[in-house]
């Protein structure tokens, strides 16, 4: 399969940025900034990965705008969840993902409460299904489980796995499409996993370096290379500039 667009023409946008839509999803956006940025950036970077990956699934316009709503706002209900949970370095307590999980949930709430976002909220629910019905938090399963939520899935993983995140250096994108492949069939779709597949690494590379300097981020290597200090330290520098 081979892509039908250019994967950096990510963002498509429904109007003027002052449309009450576009409005909202820019204050929801800065909420989530000012809360952690981190997951911000990460909702940024996500969205552009999985408008690529509609495109070359071939959505019409109408479920493209839905899934970059539904994709950006994914984690919006992380707004409710205590600091400590989403700035801890370690692993979470049982407690701690009872909270966690309950974000899908909280997102859905506040995306279908908002008129222009109710198409979208399906995807925010569901993009911690997975495709053999073990993920949460209603254990979906398969095509029960919203496209749009199977796409975000995938690139959810994809880019915690290529991001620096304070307890590990990421991995490279070869090797997060070997994760990904892995997985198919269980955590993903099958279809949106060749549809990924069908993308070489380089240029998800590309994409994530474009959306990177865009946001005025530095690149991993430049904290990578930071090889003086001991890799905790330097992932939890690339961490504070966020
Ligand atoms: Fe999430």
């Amino acid at each position: 399969m081979k892509p039908t667009c250019h994967i950096a023409d990510a963002v498509i946008g429904d109007g003027p940025a002052d449309s009450p839509v576009e409005s909202t999803l820019s204050a929801l956006g800065a909420a989530l900034k000012a809360r952690d940025a981190g997951t911000h950036a990460h909702s940024q970077r996500l969205t552009s990965y999985a408008l690529a990956l509609g495109r070359l699934l071939g959505l019409p316009r109408t479920e493209l705008l839905t899934l970059e709503r539904g994709v950006f706002l994914h984690d919006i209900g992380k707004t409710y969840v205590s600091e400590g949970i989403l700035r801890k370095s370690g692993p979470l307590s049982r407690t701690e993902w009872v909270e966690m999980r309950l974000h899908s949930a909280i997102g859905y709430g506040i995306a279908s409460s908002i008129p222009g976002l109710r198409a979208a909220a399906p995807i925010v629910l569901a993009h911690h299904e997975w495709y053999d019905g073990t993920g949460y938090p209603r254990g979906l399963k398969g095509s029960d489980i919203p496209l749009g939520a199977r796409i975000c899935s995938v690139v959810d993983t994809v880019d915690a796995l290529t991001s620096v995140r304070p307890y590990r250096f990421p991995l490279s994108m070869v090797k997060a499409c070997d994760q990904v492949w892995s997985e198919s069939g269980t955590h993903f779709d099958p279809l949106v996993v060749d549809a990924f597949l069908a993308i070489p690494p380089a240029e998800w590379e590309q994409l994530q370096s474009s959306i990177t300097r865009k946001l005025r981020l530095p690149q991993p290597e430049q904290v990578l290379s930071v090889r003086g200090r001991s890799s905790r330290r330097a992932c939890t520098a690339f961490r504070r500039t966020f």
